[in-house]
Parts: C-alpha cells; sequence; structure tokens
C-alpha cells in the first residue's frame, strides 16, 4: 500500500499553492498518495494528520504573518506531531527569502521563532524551509488596491520589487529538493 503524504497551506495570492500542488506532483510521481488541503477554501475538512505517514504546511508571509489558518493548523497539531514523531515538513514563501543572503534570518523570524512558540519540538521528524516570494505589479496581478499600494511604498527601498511587473524569486531547485530528504523518510 503507498504511503500517505497531507498537503496543508495557506496563500493569500496562489504563490504558496503552486508550490504544494508542485509538492504533490513530486510525491505522485515518487509512488505517494496525497491529499491537498487548501485551508483557505470556503468548505472545510478537518484532516487528522496522524492517519497520514507525513505532513507538509506551508504558508506565505504577509506584513510579517504566516495566514492565520495555517498558523492555526500548526497550533492545533503541534501535540500530535510531537507526541507521534510525524514526519513534519514546515515551508513558508516569503518576499523576504527571496535575496539567499537574507533566508536564515527568515529562518529564524518566520520558522523557528514560530515553532517556539507553539512549543513545535524540533526532532529529526521536523524539517522546514523558506523559499523566495512573487512581488506582482503587473497589469495582471490579482493584489488589490491596498496590497498593490503596500508593495509600491515597500519598492522604494527593496529592489526586488519592480513598478509594472511580476517578478517571482522562487527558486525552483531549492523548493524541489526540500523534499529529498523527507522522501528518503518515509521510504
Ligand atoms: C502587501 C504585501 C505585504 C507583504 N509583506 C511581506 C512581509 O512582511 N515579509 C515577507 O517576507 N514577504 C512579504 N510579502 C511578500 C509575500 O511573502 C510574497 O508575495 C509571497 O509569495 C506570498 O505568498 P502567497 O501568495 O502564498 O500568500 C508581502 C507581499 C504583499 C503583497
Amino acid at each position: 500500500m503507498s504511503k500517505k503524504v497531507l498537503i496543508v497551506y495557506g496563500t493569500r495570492f496562489g504563490n504558496t499553492e503552486e508550490v504544494s500542488i508542485k509538492f504533490k506532483q513530486i510525491l505522485e510521481e515518487n509512488g505517494f498518495t496525497v491529499d491537498l488541503v487548501n485551508l483557505k477554501a470556503k468548505k472545510k475538512v478537518k484532516p487528522n494528520i496522524t492517519d497520514y505517514s507525513g505532513v507538509l504546511i506551508g504558508s506565505g508571509i504577509r506584513i510579517a504573518r504566516w495566514t492565520k489558518e495555517a498558523k492555526k493548523f500548526l497550533k492545533n497539531n503541534v501535540k500530535a506531531i510531537n507526541e507521534n514523531q510525524i514526519l513534519t515538513g514546515i515551508y513558508v514563501c516569503s518576499g523576504e527569502a527571496s535575496n539567499p543572503d537574507e533566508r536564515p534570518a527568515v529562518i529564524k523570524k518566520y520558522l523557528v521563532d514560530v515553532f517556539k512558540e507553539y512549543s513545535l519540538n524540533l526532532g529529526e521528524n521536523v524539517l522546514y524551509d523558506a523559499f523566495g516570494g512573487v512581488f506582482d505589479l503587473s497589469s495582471t496581478s490579482n493584489l488589490g488596491w491596498m496590497n498593490k499600494r503596500m508593495l509600491r511604498m515597500a519598492a522604494e527601498e527593496d529592489p526586488n520589487i519592480v513598478l509594472n511587473e511580476r517578478r517571482d524569486y522562487r527558486d525552483w531547485d531549492q523548493i524541489n529538493s526540500f523534499l529529498d530528504p523527507f522522501m528518503r523518510r518515509l521510504e
């Protein structure tokens, strides 16, 4: 019987969703069965993580915050992860992580500090990483006017944000290799 993996994610503009869909595809290509859950979807599903061999939890970052749904999922499942040593991969899509030099600081701020806040034990069963994000100020952007306004203001200080353009700083090699140790541990 193939091993089951749960992927849950919270996304505001679809970037973490694309990463999560890619993870589903890679896992399925490697023989795993995958349930993919958008935590912000209207139709609520409450997966039980103890039904799975491994779980992936993803969130986008906006104004220094995870989506509230992804944070709530982590909070509600920390006990099960700690007690059952469930293999868990946690990732964020973060504009600040777009610059590889910034990644260690982003990992601390948006991952390690969050794990401390929720008392998630950082055992060998927990893998985590910060991926770059997308800044979309193009004419086809799905950001609302308020988000665009905030990005335009941030563009004055951050050369990665370019007016009227979509800049995608996700490193797909980094993203694809995140699953290597995860899948190895499930073999
Ligand atoms: C209004 C706004 C605020 C943002 N604030 C942050 C931030 O505080 N830190 C950060 O790393 N990235 C920030 N970003 C960049 C997002 O992390 C990036 O767009 C990411 O790809 C979003 O992922 P999502 O589409 O899955 O939500 C911001 C983006 C927008 C539009």
